[in-house]
């Protein structure tokens, strides 16, 4: 993995910028005093999901991955990230409500297209990769030469994947690169991509086509 601490190609204010998943705190006008709008924020402030939302206003990689796990780690004990008990909030988020159902739908349903298709010796990215669990947590014992490249904007991101691959240790070589989506300028070719959270983040449908067309 290169020393992303040492990247001279992107500024750190314009890394901030384009990173469009989070980072982004602004409260419209005349939302401050709605009383649901401040009873919502008390109640997120209560457990760090919530508070990484109130602060962020989206989801960086770190806390995808909770999300997507939540259904194998979390549920059956109905356990938060920090070993409480979940509120009632953090588990109508993570059980009911239909966004984040459908984020940990996503994630199953893209492990099993991917699985079925891996064959020896492809070559895969995760665009925009966060801790990459899409691609990290495939059956790799029947196809053995596989590539992964873990493709994010956000260092802090990348070093988390990296760990994330050390731990979960798959027969696989990955190379991480620290890369705005829309700018890749690589004449990288792969035979599978999976691109999970970064669309919805982009109100431009023109600018949704130009990420897809480029990869
Ligand atoms: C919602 S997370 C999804 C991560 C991953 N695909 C997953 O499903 O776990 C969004 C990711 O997009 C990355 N990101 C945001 N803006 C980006 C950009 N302009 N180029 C590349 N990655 C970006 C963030 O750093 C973050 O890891």
């Amino acid at each position: 993995m290169p020393d992303l601490r040492a990247g001279p190609a992107i500024l750190d204010s314009e890394i901030c910028m384009n990173i469009i998943s989070h980072g982004h705190n602004t409260l419209s006008q005349g939302e401050e005093s709605d009383p649901e709008v401040v009873r919502l924020r008390r109640e997120l402030a209560e457990f760090p999901l919530g508070r990484f939302l109130l602060e962020n206003l989206g989801l960086n990689g770190h806390w995808t991955s909770y999300v997507l796990l939540y259904p194998d780690k979390g549920r059956a004990t109905a356990t938060s990230s920090d070993g409480q008990p979940v509120t009632e909030l953090e588990s109508w988020l993570m059980d009911r409500c239909p966004i984040l159902r459908a984020t940990q739908e996503r994630f199953r349903i893209f492990r099993g297209l991917t699985q079925s298709r891996l064959r020896p010796g492809m070559s895969l990215a995760a665009l925009p990769a966060g801790l990459m669990d899409d691609l990290l947590t495939l059956d790799y014992t029947q196809t053995p030469g596989v590539t992964l490249t873990a493709v994010d904007l956000d260092p802090e991101t990348l070093g988390e994947a990296e760990q994330n691959f050390r731990q979960l240790n798959p027969p696989v070589d990955v190379t991480f690169e620290q890369k705005d989506a829309w700018q890749l300028c690589t004449e990288q070719r792969w035979d599978l991509l999976t691109s999970n959270g970064l669309n919805i983040y982009v109100d431009d449908d023109g600018r949704c086509t130009d990420f897809y067309r480029s990869v």
